[in-house]
């Protein structure tokens, strides 16, 4: 089954965890990797549908495909959870808090002391728990599943790490550090491990020009497994 007959799922932006009525933890995503796969995505597959955290409404404006808009890590579990099918491509380029306050106030806090503690706890990870589902429900057998790992250090240790860990058919590692690559800028530099152990390295390029390299391996590597 070609991309066309798929329907590709994507993630973007950040998810915000609300401390109290005025203030959340949230991460430097900017979405703008998200919505360059989701174009991408949306040129190659007959149903795109684009899954993001609180980012820049005008970034999305006129775009073909379905979008729904999610708050917190939860949202976006449930979001995802729900869209999932057997043929499906799931790309995750979200950057999901892993962490949120233990209790969300429902009055602002006032600055009363000197020092504030705020308690928090993990959120649930959502490629590892697509990674359960895919195991015990075997209609979802044929989902294809991409990840992306955000990184300072040991960049590559990481990435392979994920992917076995997440039980990802492909990530693509994205090394924030590097001049040119990272949260809010147009263009990126990324490398893809494949499940079977490929490596392929994307130059410094624009998201649009990377999102469509990799929606290109994606296809490849479904093509592959067809064979
Ligand atoms: N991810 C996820 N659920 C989370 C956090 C991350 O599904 N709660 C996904 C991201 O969308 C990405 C991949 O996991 O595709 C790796 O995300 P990253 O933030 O790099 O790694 P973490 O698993 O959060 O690990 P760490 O923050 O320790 O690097």
């Amino acid at each position: 089954m070609s991309l066309r007959d798929r329907k590709i799922i994507v993630t973007g932006g950040p998810t915000r965890e609300w401390i109290d009525p005025v203030r959340y933890i949230s991460n430097a995503s900017s979405g703008k990797m998200g919505v360059a796969l989701a174009d991408a995505a949306h040129a190659v597959s007959g149903e795109t549908v684009f899954i993001h955290g609180p980012m820049d409404n005008s970034l999305l404006s006129g775009r073909p495909f379905r979008i729904t808009g999610v708050e917190s890590t939860e949202d976006l579990l449930e979001a995802v959870m729900g869209e999932l099918t057997g043929g499906a491509v799931l790309i995750m380029a979200a950057a999901p808090a892993d962490y949120r306050p233990a209790e969300r106030s429902n009055l602002k806090i006032k600055k009363s002391s000197d020092e504030l503690r705020i308690d928090l706890v993990k959120n649930p990870d959502i490629l590892k728990t697509v990674a359960s589902r895919k195991a015990a429900d075997p209609s979802l057998a044929g989902l294809f599943v991409v990840g992306f790992a955000a990184e300072t250090h040991d960049v590559e240790a990481y990435a392979l790490s994920k992917l076995k860990e997440k039980d990802l058919d492909m990530i693509c590692l994205n090394d924030v550090a590097r001049e040119g690559a990272g949260f809010s800028t147009d263009t990126n530099i990324v490398v893809v491990f494949t499940r079977d152990g490929e490596r392929l390295d994307f130059p410094l390029m624009t998201k649009r020009d990377l999102a469509a390299g990799i929606l290109e391996k994606i296809e490849a590597e479904l093509g592959r497994r067809d064979r």
